[in-house]
């Protein structure tokens, strides 16, 4: 049965706390996982974190997410603004995604402007650091709520 939401980061996530703090923050990536498990506990809504440096295996588990969830919350770092593979696998299944940035990315370099996350995501929120994904987290929520209260 697919319930729940999916929490993929994509390359160099791992590295949160330690890289570039001065535009991601201290806080690492378990620390942002543990804040989403507890609002997740509360809700009483199934959650699940996946992070990888590798694009294909990022494509794997967006390809097995109609099978277990019912919401995505990604942030692809990097491969928000190339990976043309990971955009046609979120185009290709029927989950609603929710992109998600620490930074803002459009008032970065220009590399960062352009995102191949956002035209298949239901909607995105960045630059508020780890408050980011608690916002996302909310949408999730409701996405979840929404589908509910449909059935
Ligand atoms: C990021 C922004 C990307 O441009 C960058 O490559 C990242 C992190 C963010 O969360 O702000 O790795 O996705």
């Amino acid at each position: 049965m697919s319930e729940g939401i999916l929490v993929l980061n994509g390359p160099n996530l791992n590295l949160l706390g330690v890289r570039e703090s001065s535009i991601y923050g201290n806080r690492s990536l378990a620390d942002i996982n543990r804040e989403l498990e507890d609002m997740a506990n509360k809700a009483g809504v199934r959650i699940e974190f996946y992070q990888s440096n590798h694009e294909g295996e990022l494509i794997d588990k967006v390809q097995q997410a109609p099978e277990q969830f019912e919401v995505i919350i990604i942030n692809a770092g990097a491969l928000s603004h190339y990976s043309i593979a990971l955009h046609d696998a979120l185009r290709a299944i029927a989950l609603p995604v929710i992109e998600v940035h620490l930074s803002n990315i459009y008032s970065r370099e220009e590399f960062r402007h352009h995102s191949l996350i956002s035209p298949v995501a239901r909607g995105g929120i960045f630059g508020f650091g780890p408050l980011s994904y608690r916002l996302a987290f909310l949408a999730a929520w409701e996405i979840i709520k929404e589908k509910k209260g449909n059935k």
